[in-house]
């Protein structure tokens, strides 16, 4: 049998050189979705010992969203995907797929993902979470991928969605001015003579776990009166180290993913990092030898929204015309587990 034909172009496809012969997987159109309540640095200023000045100039972030008492994350999922799929003229029978990365389902089980289909109607569609934290984005995609390059699924619901309000401690001011609520999603198809997803690379280090994490909630600590009282159902984190791994493992995700690709951080039009901190996006960019420029970030607007975050992003970088069809996109995640990943995409 003989292998593809090459494009004539300069980018390479790494999967390529090791004699791929599945089809290739782009994102063939993206939405957003962010509640309509604004939580201002101000509004916090009220409730917790803290500062606009302090918020603004240790993170970036100035303001974020809070879900409705009765909006979960299935819902602002399928707002999401509804706007993805528009834009992208996709039925719900379509979908053969439906992945969502979250951590905060709306319950343990069942998924989030089967909540989902059925607020689309998309009942042709397998349906499942993953759970990687912030990273979870990028995990989906290349989970995603792998269906499109085998040609097992032709079109694929990928979400980032989080209704972080629901697990952030009110009271601690240290991690309550960080995080917001929202979705992104992704339509994943194979598209003709286009790279699409270049390579995306997956990483984790358990032994960091406890540097960000839910004590509560699981096998381990389930629901009681005690662990109530003892705060364990809300996420808790160790601010210092998890900013330094941050930096990091993302420049360490970006560095293999542009190696693969055989790409220089030059070549790269937008960067998405995970929307967690500007100093971490600052430190990121320029260890990487990225140019301001080059980076898009949006947090000021909407925080940390973990799974969301780069979903969100992207979708308002390509209806911004920040991203154009055949540009380069780099996009980092960073997230509990500890997990991190990194992603090239020829738009
Ligand atoms: C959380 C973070 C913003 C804190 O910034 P920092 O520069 O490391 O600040 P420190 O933790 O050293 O805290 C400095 C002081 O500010 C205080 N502080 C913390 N939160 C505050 C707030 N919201 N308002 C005012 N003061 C605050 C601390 O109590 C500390 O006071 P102390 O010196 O009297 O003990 C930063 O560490 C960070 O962004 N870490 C990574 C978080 C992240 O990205 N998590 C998600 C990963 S997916």
């Amino acid at each position: 049998m003989t292998p593809p034909a090459t494009s004539s172009k300069v980018i390479k496809n790494p999967r390529a050189k090791h004699g791929f012969r599945g089809r290739t997987c782009s994102i063939t159109s993206v939405g957003s979705y962010v509640p309509e309540k604004i939580l201002t640095n101000a509004d916090l200023e009220k409730t917790v010992d803290t500062s606009d000045e302090w918020i603004t100039s240790r993170t970036g972030i100035r303001q974020r969203r809070l879900a409705a008492p009765g909006e979960f994350t299935s819902h602002m999922g399928a707002k999401a995907a509804l706007r993805a799929m528009k834009k992208g003229g996709i039925t719900p029978e379509q979908l053969d797929l439906i992945i969502v990365a979250t951590i905060t389902p709306d319950m343990p089980f069942p998924a989030t993902a089967c909540l989902v289909q059925q607020q689309l109607g998309a009942y042709r569609a397998a349906a499942f979470d993953i759970e990687a934290a912030c990273s979870g984005f990028i995990y989906a995609l290349e989970i995603g991928q792998q269906f499109i390059m085998s040609h097992t699924y032709d079109t694929i619901l990928v979400i980032g969605a989080e209704k972080l309000s629901s697990i952030v401690d009110w009271t601690d001011r240290n991690t309550c001015v960080l995080f917001g609520d929202g979705a992104g999603a992704a339509i994943l198809q194979s598209r003709a003579n286009a790279h699409g997803l270049l390579t995306a690379c997956m990483g984790a280090d358990g032994n960091k776990a406890g540097l960000l994490d839910m004590p509560g909630g699981g096998c381990r600590c389930p629901a009681t009166a005690e662990s109530v009282a003892a705060r364990q159902h809300f996420l808790r984190m160790e601010g210092k180290e998890t900013f330094k791994n941050a930096v990091n493992a993302m420049i360490t995700a970006a560095q293999e993913s542009l190696r693969r690709c055989e790409l220089d951080i030059s070549r790269i039009q937008c960067i998405i990092p995970h929307q967690a901190n500007q100093r971490i996006i600052e430190a990121v960019g320029e260890r990487l030898g990225a140019k301001p420029e080059q980076v898009f970030v949006n947090l000021d607007k909407y925080g940390n929204t973990s799974a969301a975050s780069v979903a969100i992003a992207l979708d308002e970088a390509v209806q911004t015309g920040r991203i154009q069809r055949g540009d380069l996109v780099l996009l980092l995640v960073f997230g509990a587990g500890l997990t991190w990943g990194a992603a090239v995409i020829e738009w």
